[in-house]
């Protein structure tokens, strides 16, 4: 199976085509040693490129009197194009490591949002590490071990896994659903066009931080959805919110997926097709664009509620967060119809380092 090679100009797991399976940690660190930190991102670095490229951690795992260096798990496994992207959060510029004027410019927590539910459970963290692969066992293994290899340096704050439909359900990499049972992702530019992506997804030197170049900010939002009072509305108001037909996901009053969104049609009593206060229409419009990278999660059920916990783990990427999705999420918090059914209950925001060079590691460009 296709491995992901750690070391290359770019982290991967960015514009890398979504694996079947997130397993997302945040942690914050327990030291204040800046050369503790150090060390922790260069054992991070060796053990991630051990296992992007299957191998095992360490060279205990086969003596009788010590604990493995490898959980285990994941022995006999391909890699199942396992991702892991690291970047570090705002508070890992605050005074402990001597580091706050290498803090890019405006790289803060989000503001808060029209409607934000947030709970402190699900926000925030000094490190972001994004695990992706097409299988879940391989990707929990990864967090696992870069959780133990931190033990006495940095502890987990919280970490949320994330599914979509897998390749073996959907051999055709048709476009995924989300739990509101519509196509997600179609509008996102396309990955292969390099110049697009330097427009839209990495930073460059005057994005906020001369380290930075080459990488890309991204923003985390657990968003829990309303799944019961969804299921309770009818076909066409569930089109209306999104703009777009569910069966085939092309925008209203077009046959095809990819069809461009046509703003100016009008049904015969005038009013605009694609309704102005739909997702699609509000995410559209002002030429403001973002790579989105979500998957759909799920925490049980809520035990004060007796209803899912189940939404969108949105995960987006771009070279400038204000003028991106904070632009965005501003215009949609105010008057997106979607908002009836979902609610943010998580929050972060972490600078993911530029591509790691054999010889190198992770954040070598900040220290
Ligand atoms: C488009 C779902 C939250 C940004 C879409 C589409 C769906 C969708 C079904 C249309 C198909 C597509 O182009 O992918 C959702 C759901 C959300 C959510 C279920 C929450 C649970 C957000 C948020 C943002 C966002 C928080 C950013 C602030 C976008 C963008 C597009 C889009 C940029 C593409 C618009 C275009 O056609 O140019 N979303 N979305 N979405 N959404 Fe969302």
């Amino acid at each position: 199976m296709e491995q992901i090679p750690f070391y290359d100009q770019h982290q991967a797991g960015i514009i890398t085509p979504a694996q079947n399976f997130l397993c997302f940690a945040s942690f914050d660190l327990t030291t204040n040693s800046l050369s503790e930190v150090r060390k922790l991102f260069q054992l991070w670095t060796e053990s991630a490129s051990l296992m992007t490229s299957g191998q095992m951690l360490g060279n205990t795992n086969n003596s009788q009197n010590l604990p493995p260096s490898d959980t285990g798990e994941a022995a006999g496994l391909t890699t199942s194009k396992l991702t892991i992207t690291f970047g570090v959060g705002p508070s890992f510029f605050d005074s402990r490591y001597g580091l706050s004027s290498k803090k890019p410019a405006s790289f803060d927590e989000l503001p808060s949002f029209r409607g934000d539910a947030l709970l402190p459970e699900w926000c925030g963290g000094d490190i972001g590490v994004q695990v992706c692969a097409d299988d879940m066992q391989v990707a929990f293994h990864a967090v696992r071990n870069l959780a133990r290899i931190a033990r006495g340096t940095a502890v987990m704050r919280w970490m949320q896994e994330g599914f979509q439909r897998s390749s073996t359900a959907d051999p055709s990499g048709g476009t995924p659903r989300n739990l509101l049972g519509f196509k997600d992702g179609t509008g996102n530019p396309d990955t292969h066009d390099k110049q697009a992506m330097n427009e839209i997804v990495w930073a460059r030197a005057d994005n906020g931080a001369n380290w930075m170049q080459g990488g890309s900010y991204m923003v985390a939002r657990r968003i829990r959805m309303r799944i019961e009072i969804w299921d309770r509305s009818p076909l066409s108001d569930q089109e209306q919110t999104f703009g777009r037909y569910r069966d085939s996901g092309a925008p209203i009053g077009s046959k095809d997926e990819f069809a461009p969104l046509d703003l100016e049609a009008k049904d015969s009593s005038g009013k605009p097709l694609i309704p102005l206060n739909s997702h699609s229409r509000l995410a559209h419009t002002d030429g403001i664009k973002m790579l989105r990278r979500a998957y759909s999660y799920t925490g049980g059920i809520d035990a004060k509620t007796g209803q899912l916990d189940a939404g969108l783990f949105f995960i987006c990427y771009q070279k400038d967060i204000q003028k991106q999705f904070i632009s965005m999420q501003q215009k949609l918090a105010a008057s997106d119809k979607l908002n009836e059914y979902i609610v943010h209950v998580g929050s972060a925001v972490f600078a993911c380092f530029p591509g790691v060079r054999q010889g190198g590691y992770i954040g070598d460009t900040l220290f």
